[in-house]
């Protein structure tokens, strides 16, 4: 009894579908897609909330011009809750802000995760998609939140060294966390070509030496529009809304938000985000 007690106190009412962007190399465009796949789904219709877990040198809140008042830090250290650290974004798209410039190498501690948990729960009721922007890399931060997530986004550039780099973060995930499933999303492709032939060479390796399911989702053309809606601020889906950049946006936003929740999660079964976390915080 006690049991079920703690599962439904820790259970949202909704199901929210929690997506985690990461990627192994830095500068690839996480932030960037993040902030404009939230935009673009909550255009769709849906109730979107994002999560700047880049805690060492986040920058969504700078990327929208936004000047939040308090961030994911104050949460972390104990002195607000995440109900009074969330600011409203463009379009209506809830956001939990990180810090910038604070000591990144800090790991979210047992103590601090548990506290994520029984916050966040509160605040998904009424969200639909939670969004998760992460550091680069493999530190336990961002494995943290990758392997936490319904679906895990890693995001490559056509570059050798964001491939292999892509790969490491992979088996990180699926040798010490279990995942099995990764969509990938070339950013910064020249054209389609380009971005399934990234996909080609990531899982010739992925299918020769992990035990990983690898499915190709789309590509984001590299598109100078993005890198002026840097500079004034706003998203290229704001700025911008027929430019390549943001067409390829639209298509990525809808198959992301249309894919439906597994099974396992709807039905109550083990793989929820609450319940990963829970389990990694027994561990
Ligand atoms: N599709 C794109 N075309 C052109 N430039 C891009 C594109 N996506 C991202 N960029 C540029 O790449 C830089 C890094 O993007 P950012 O989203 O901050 O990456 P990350 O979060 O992975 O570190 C930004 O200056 C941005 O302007
Ligand atoms: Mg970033």
């Amino acid at each position: 009894m006690d049991r079920n007690r703690t599962t439904e106190a820790v259970h949202p009412k909704t199901a929210t579908k929690v997506i985690t962007i990461t990627s192994g190399k830095g500068g690839v465009g996480k932030t960037n897609i993040v902030a404009n796949l939230g935009i673009t789904m909550s255009q769709l219709g849906k109730r979107v909330m994002i999560l700047d877990a880049d805690l060492g040198l986040g920058n969504l809140d700078i990327l929208l011009g936004l000047a939040p008042r308090y961030n994911f830090s104050h949460f972390l250290n104990g002195t607000r809750s995440l109900e009074e650290v969330v600011v409203s974004g463009p379009e209506g798209i809830q956001i939990l802000p990180a810090a910038s410039g604070i000591d990144e190498l800090t790991s979210i501690n047992d103590e601090q995760r548990t506290r994520i948990l029984s916050d966040l729960n509160g605040l998904l009721a009424s969200v639909d998609i939670l969004l998760i922007d992460t550091a680069a890399g493999i530190s336990s931060n961002v494995t943290y939140f990758a392997a936490a997530a319904h679906e895990i986004v890693v995001v490559v550039s056509p570059e050798p060294t964001s491939i292999t780099d892509a790969y490491a973060l992979i088996k990180v995930l699926s040798v010490k966390y279990d995942a099995s499933k990764f969509k990938l999303l070339v950013n910064m492709a020249a054209n389609i070509k380009e971005s399934q032939e990234v996909f080609r060479q990531l899982s010739m390796v992925t299918e020769r030496f992990l035990d990983v399911d690898i499915e190709y989702i789309g590509y984001v053309k590299y598109d100078r529009n993005v890198v002026s809606g840097v500079k004034r601020q706003k998203a290229v889906r704001q700025l911008y809304p027929e430019t390549d950049a943001s067409r390829c946006l639209l298509s990525l936003a809808r198959k992301l938000s249309d894919t439906p929740l597994p099974a396992a999660v709807t039905g109550g079964g083990g793989s929820s985000f609450w319940e990963k976390i829970s389990r990694d915080t027994t561990d």
